[in-house]
């Protein structure tokens, strides 16, 4: 039955009754559906839009959830209300997070000196970033990496998803690093899903879309790569007055990269481009775009620059558990190899 549980005389109140938050017993786990408010038809509504759990939903804000489901305000606020209370918040101890650290996959660079710089390759369940100028070596390694993944230790059937916003993917690379390392070339072609983003919503929607693959298509997705990451944000929102639009849209697709790359253990390798910072007055003044959204949501960020005898520079600039350093490695026609 229906019935007005909060009147307020600013807005239309949402008519629902509310039920009692359910107490938590491990062996009676709270769906979407138990939620105050929720019917068959928004339940399927939310999870349509990603909302599939409770954490999801206890994580949302209220508009979102509004955007995302067409719900009102009220129902929104109270059920992320119910969702927090009900969530199994679950503090970790050392060791199980440990056990977790042991989930992480490492996606080779070819290089060597580069794998150690990263502790081993590029890791699954976190985002990591190389920026750099032109001819760097961003895209070079994107396609090493898409040939690294048949690599993975008891992986079956692995998928490299790749959204292009430049153009600059070419299978005829894939095809070369796969046969000069005596991979199979069908399978590393097979493994790829490309799609060429035209513009910063259709490259937002694409990110969404992956779930999709992995949720209803099945496939094994290990590796998500955006390359590049600002190039539509770049040039669509020029000038100051814009650039919180921006910024807001960019911390969006950030967080579905990274929920993505946490939720299925996947290696989420993003490029980004370079800008000089004219304040600078000691050391290389060149720094990432996108400012501080993209630098907290990548977990590793990598700077690549030329080095002598056409050899390229990585310096590790962030992660959480390694330090500093750089590593040098020279782009071939084999891939990313340290001569
Ligand atoms: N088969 C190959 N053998 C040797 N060098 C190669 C080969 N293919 C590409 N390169 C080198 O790699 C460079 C291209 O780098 P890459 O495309 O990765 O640049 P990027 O960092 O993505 O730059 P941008 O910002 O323009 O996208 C070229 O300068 C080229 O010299
Ligand atoms: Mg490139």
């Amino acid at each position: 039955m229906r019935e007005v549980i909060h009147e307020d005389s600013s807005e239309v109140v949402e008519k629902v009754k509310v039920k009692e938050p359910v107490k938590t017993d491990k062996s009676v786990e709270m769906t979407i559906e138990d939620l105050p408010g929720v019917g068959s038809a928004t339940a399927e509504k939310l999870k349509e839009v990603g909302y599939d759990d409770l954490m999801s939903i206890a994580v949302a804000s209220p508009s979102e959830l509004m955007e995302g489901a067409a719900i009102g305000d009220n129902v929104a606020k109270r059920i992320i209300q119910v969702a927090r209370k009900n969530l199994d918040i679950g503090f970790e101890s050392g060791i199980e997070l440990l056990k977790k650290r042991d989930t992480v996959q490492r996606i080779s660079t070819g290089s060597e000196n580069f794998n150690e710089l990263l502790g081993g390759g590029i890791e699954t369940g976190s985002i990591t970033e190389c920026y750099g100028a032109y001819g760097s070596g961003k895209t070079a390694l994107a396609h090493q990496l898409v040939c690294s993944v048949q690599g993975i230790e008891n992986e079956k059937d692995p998928v490299v998803v790749w959204i292009d916003t430049e153009g600059t993917l070419r299978p005829e690379r894939v095809k070369q690093i796969a046969e000069l390392n005596d991979l199979d070339v069908d399978t590393s072609l097979n493994s790829l899903r490309a799609v060429r983003a035209f513009n910063s919503d259709h490259q937002m929607l694409l990110a969404e879309k992956v779930e999709d693959l992995i949720k209803k298509d099945g496939l094994n997705v290990r590796l998500v790569i955006v390359d590049s990451l600002m190039s539509h944000f770049r040039s669509e929102f020029i000038g100051r007055g814009t650039l919180a639009d921006r910024q807001q849209k960019l911390n969006k697709h950030m967080h579905v990269l990274l929920k993505l790359a946490k939720n299925n253990n996947i290696a989420v390798y993003i490029t980004n481009q370079v800008m000089s910072k004219p304040d600078t007055f000691f050391g290389d003044p060149t720094v990432a775009i996108g400012g501080n959204i993209v630098a907290h949501a990548s977990t590793t960020r990598v700077y690549l620059r030329r080095g002598k005898k056409g050899s390229r520079v990585a310096k590790l600039v962030d992660s959480p558990c390694l330090p500093d350093g750089e590593s040098m490695f020279f782009v071939t026609d084999k891939g990313l190899r340290d001569e």
